[in-house]
């Protein structure tokens, strides 16, 4: 543990919504490891108590298993706190597609729940938000561009719309009632525990590659992201949350090394030995009529690096034989690889 780190974080007690979850639960165990006193308050929609299983045998954190949007369990996950990250979100392609009206109750009225909660104890509060709220741009996207909402016709921006709310909610919490509060926007963050049922790339491919499945490519596969290793995705929140100057601002968290959806495949395919076949499928065998598919998404990283010095350097490499070593994935939902969101 990196000593200033356990000076910042030694005996606070800090609150993650969503801490069940892939990113979150990789955020409490850098909390924790730094010293941190951790709540979880989450509702296992998405993520899963074995992601938090060792923490939670050695009572290094405290489960509220309940929705954010529960009056009760908030005041119960909250009791204590001094800092707040906000990461419950319906989040996903597929539950987006799924559950439109759930994924906007959750991702508006949740959050302004939580933020209304976290200005009423003062806390230093952060929010998880996406490179979706950038809309159907290819980048590098600047923190301080005007966003482009996406045509309503395609459910696909009813996510990026709805984190764009939490945002402006976030701020004008701080405006209005000074509450300090950063607005984290990640980018692709990939990394074990991620699964691949709710629409995220990598987990599948990597899955397909060691199934012998094909790794199926939506369209033409020329669709370009950047993939960010979890580990460093969490160094850059810890950054941002020991610099006061994040206070009242915006900040992409991700990589901005670019490779295409096509490329990804490839490299999975050979970085896992793996005898895996490479499938091209049309569009409308995953999303329905008028799903959007975007063509490129890149983050600037100039703010980060100003405020934290931190940029993420983990290789794509990497992270693919990190999930690779992960016990057998078990979702065994569909493979189609279109981007995530
Ligand atoms: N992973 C990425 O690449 C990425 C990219 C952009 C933004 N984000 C944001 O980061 C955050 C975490 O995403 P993730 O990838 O870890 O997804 P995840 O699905 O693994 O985590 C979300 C967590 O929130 C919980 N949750 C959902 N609804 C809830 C509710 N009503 N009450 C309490 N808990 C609830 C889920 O059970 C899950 O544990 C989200 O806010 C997401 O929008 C992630």
């Amino acid at each position: 543990m990196d000593s200033k780190r356990s000076v910042e974080w030694q005996g606070r007690r800090v609150l993650v919504t969503g801490g069940a979850g892939f990113v979150g639960s990789h955020l409490v165990d850098a909390l924790v490891d730094s010293g941190a006193h951790v709540t979880v308050l989450d509702d296992l929609s998405t993520g899963r108590l074995e992601n938090l299983l060792p923490r939670l045998a050695d009572d290094q954190v405290r489960l509220v298993r309940g929705s954010i949007l529960d009056p009760r369990a908030l005041d119960e996950a909250l009791r204590g706190a001094t800092h707040l990250f906000h990461l419950a979100a319906a989040v996903g392609v597929k539950r987006i597609l799924e559950r439109p009206f759930g994924a906007i109750r959750i991702n508006v009225q949740g959050t302004e729940r939580v933020l209304a909660q976290a200005a009423r104890h003062g806390l230093r509060t952060f929010i998880a938000s996406s490179s979706e709220v950038y809309g159907p741009g290819s980048g590098p996207f600047r923190e301080d561009q005007p966003l482009v909402i996406g045509s309503p016709d395609s459910i696909r921006w009813s996510y990026g719309c709805s984190k764009a709310l939490g945002e402006f909610e976030a701020l004008n919490f701080h405006r209005r009632h000074g509450l300090p509060a950063t607005v984290l926007r990640l980018f692709n963050v990939v990394g074990p525990r991620q699964r691949g049922r709710f629409g995220m790339v990598l987990p599948r491919f990597v899955q397909a590659a060691q199934t012998g499945q094909p790794l199926q490519v939506v369209g033409d596969g020329e669709q370009r992201r950047c993939f960010c290793d979890v580990s460093d995705a969490v160094e850059a929140i810890l950054r941002l949350a020991e610099s006061p100057a994040s206070i009242g601002t915006i900040c992409n968290v991700g990589s901005d090394v670019e490779l295409t959806i096509g490329q990804l495949a490839e490299r999975v395919v050979q970085w896992l030995g793996s005898s895996s076949v490479i499938e091209h499928v049309e569009p409308d065998r995953l999303y329905p009529p008028g799903f959007a598919e975007i063509a490129r998404r890149r983050p600037s990283l100039d703010r980060l690096l100003e405020l934290t010095g931190f940029r993420p350097s983990i290789p794509l490499e990497t992270t693919v034989r990190q999930i690779a070593r992960e016990p057998r994935l078990r979702d065994s939902a569909a493979q189609a690889g279109g981007a995530e969101a």
